[in-house]
C-alpha cells in the first residue's frame, strides 16, 4: 500500500521505518528539510533503538522523505504523527496538528483516511481537525510507543485501536497493520473517533496515577519503615493490579504523561468537572523531587556545599529531559543554596541550566561532593562502589532504587 507519514519525530519516524520494512511504499513529510535529508540519505533523523538501521534499509527503496505535501497526493492512507505542545495553562496546542491537516486536506481527495496518531482532546478533533481534511475520511489511531523502545512496542503492540465513524477507515487501516496482526496478534479494537482519543488520554492517565499511588503508599511505608518494593511486588502478583509500573520513587516525566494528563485536567474543568483522582496524581508527582531533597536534609546542610545529581534524562536509555524530574531537583539544591553537579550518560540540562556544572563522569561528579541524588535509574548507577569513597560526605539519597546499599555510606531510598 503507498502510505505517508506526516511528522517524522520518533513517533512518526519509528512508524514510517517500520512500514516500509512491512512492505508497504513509505513517503515521509516533514517541515525541517534537515529532517528530510536525512532520510534520504538512509539516516534516522532520531535516536530510537533499530530505526536507523531500518531507514538505511529501506531509504531509497520502499522508504522516501520529502517536504512537499503534493508528493503524498496520491497515497491511501496518512498517518499524522506531529507534536502536541501543552500551553502553560496545561491545555494542549494543537496548531501543529491543524497545519499540518490544513496541508492535507488541500492535495489528497475522497478516497484517503488520515489516521491521527497526534494526542488531542475529541472536540478539537471533530470540531477542528475534520473540516480542515476537506473530503478526506478521518480516523483516530493513538499509538502507545515508549521512548526508547518504539519500534518494538510498533511491532508488538497489545491492541490496535481504530477510531472513525467510517467503515473504510478500519479497513484500511487493517489492511495497513495487516502484518502485525498477523505476527504479534494484538486486539485490534474498532470504536468511534471520540473514544479512540480518549483510550490513549485513559492509557496514559492511568499508569502515571498508579505510578503517583505507589508513590503515595510509598511515602507512608517510609514512614513507618517498610519496604515499598517488597509491598510493590507483592501486590503485582494480584493480576487486577499487575506488576509493571510499580516502581516507586522520585516520580513521572516525558513528552507524554505530563502532557496528556494536564490536559485531560484542563479539559475536565472546562466541562466544570473537578478530576480530583487525576490532581492528586499530580500533586503527588509534583511533591517527589522535594521529599527526595527532605531526606538530603536530615544528614547535611547543603548550603554553600557540593552536591552531586546523578540522572538528568526522564528514564534510562534516552537523553530526552523533558520534564524530567532532574530540573525541580536541581531547583531545590540551588534554592539551598547548593552548588550542583550533574551527571549523565547522554543527556545535558545545559539549556534550562546554561552556569550547570556537567561532570564527565559519576566519579568526577562525586568527587569532594558532600551529598548525592541520584534521579535516573541508569544502569551504571548500580554498579557505582569505590567511586563513593570519593565523597567528602557520603550520603546519598536515591530516588530510582538504583544504588546498592553498601558499608561506609549513608544511603537513603526515597520510599523504602
Ligand atoms: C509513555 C507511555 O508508556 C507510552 O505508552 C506513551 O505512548 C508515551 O508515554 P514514555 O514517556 O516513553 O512512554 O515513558 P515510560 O517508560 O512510560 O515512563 C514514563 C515515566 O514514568 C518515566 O519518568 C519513568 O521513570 C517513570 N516510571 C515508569 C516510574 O517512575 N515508575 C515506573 O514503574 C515506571
Amino acid at each position: 500500500m503507498k502510505a505517508s507519514v506526516v511528522g517524522s519525530g520518533y513517533v512518526g519516524t519509528t512508524i514510517a521505518a517500520a512500514l516500509a520494512d512491512l512492505g508497504h511504499e513509505v513517503t515521509a513529510v516533514d517541515i525541517d528539510p534537515d529532517v528530510v535529508a536525512a532520510i534520504e540519505a538512509g539516516e534516522s533523523p532520531i535516536e530510537e533503538p533499530g530505526v536507523d538501521e531500518l531507514v538505511a534499509r529501506h531509504s531509497g527503496h520502499r522508504l522516501s522523505a520529502t517536504t512537499d505535501y503534493d508528493d503524498i497526493a496520491d497515497t491511501a492512507v496518512t498517518i499524522l504523527a506531529v507534536q502536541t505542545p501543552a500551553r502553560e495553562d496545561g491545555a494542549i496546542d494543537p496548531s501543529y496538528v491543524e497545519t499540518a491537516a490544513e496541508s492535507l486536506g488541500a492535495v489528497v481527495g475522497e478516497d484517503h483516511v488520515v489516521a491521527i496518531k497526534s494526542t488531542v482532546i475529541p472536540d478539537v478533533l471533530e470540531e477542528r481537525i475534520d473540516p480542515l481534511l476537506g473530503e478526506a475520511t478521518l480516523a483516530a489511531n493513538p499509538e502507545f510507543q515508549r521512548e526508547g523502545s518504539a519500534l518494538e512496542d510498533f511491532r508488538n503492540p497489545h491492541k490496535i485501536v481504530i477510531g472513525s465513524a467510517d467503515e473504510v477507515a478500519y479497513e484500511r487501516l487493517e489492511t495497513l497493520y495487516a502484518g502485525l496482526i498477523e505476527s504479534a496478534d494484538p486486539a485490534v479494537v474498532r470504536t468511534g473517533l471520540r473514544e479512540a482519543m480518549m483510550i490513549k488520554y485513559a492509557n496514559n492517565a492511568f499508569l502515571a496515577s498508579k505510578i503517583s499511588l505507589i508513590n503515595d503508599i510509598g511515602n507512608v511505608c517510609k514512614a513507618y519503615d517498610v519496604d515499598t518494593y517488597e509491598v510493590a511486588d507483592a501486590i503485582g502478583l494480584d493480576p487486577r493490579i499487575g506488576s509493571a509500573f510499580l516502581r516507586s520513587g522520585v516520580g513521572w516525566g516525558g513528552s507524554c504523561f505530563p502532557k496528556d494528563t494536564s490536559a485531560l485536567i484542563h479539559a475536565a474543568r472546562e466541562q466544570e468537572y473537578e478530576p480530583e483522582m487525576l490532581a492528586a496524581a499530580h500533586a503527588v508527582n509534583d511533591r517527589q523531587p522535594e521529599r527526595l531533597l527532605s531526606l538530603l536534609d536530615e544528614h547535611v546542610d547543603v548550603e554553600g556545599k557540593r552536591i552531586a545529581v546523578l540522572g538528568l534524562a526522564f528514564k534510562p536509555g534516552t537523553d530526552d529531559t523533558r520534564n524530567t524530574r532532574a530540573i525541580p531537583v536541581i531547583e531545590g539544591l540551588r534554592k539551598r543554596g547548593a552548588s550542583v553537579v550533574a551527571y549523565d550518560p547522554v543527556a545535558t540540562l545545559a539549556e534550562e541550566f546554561p552556569d550547570l556544572d556537567h561532570a564527565a563522569s559519576a566519579a568526577e561528579a562525586l568527587d569532594g561532593a558532600h551529598g548525592a541524588a541520584v534521579v535516573t535509574d541508569w544502569d551504571e548507577f548500580a554498579a557505582l562502589d569505590e567511586e563513593f569513597d570519593r565523597m567528602a560526605d557520603p550520603v546519598v539519597v536515591d530516588g530510582r532504587r538504583v544504588v546498592e546499599r553498601r558499608d561506609g555510606i549513608t544511603y537513603e531510598g526515597l520510599t523504602w
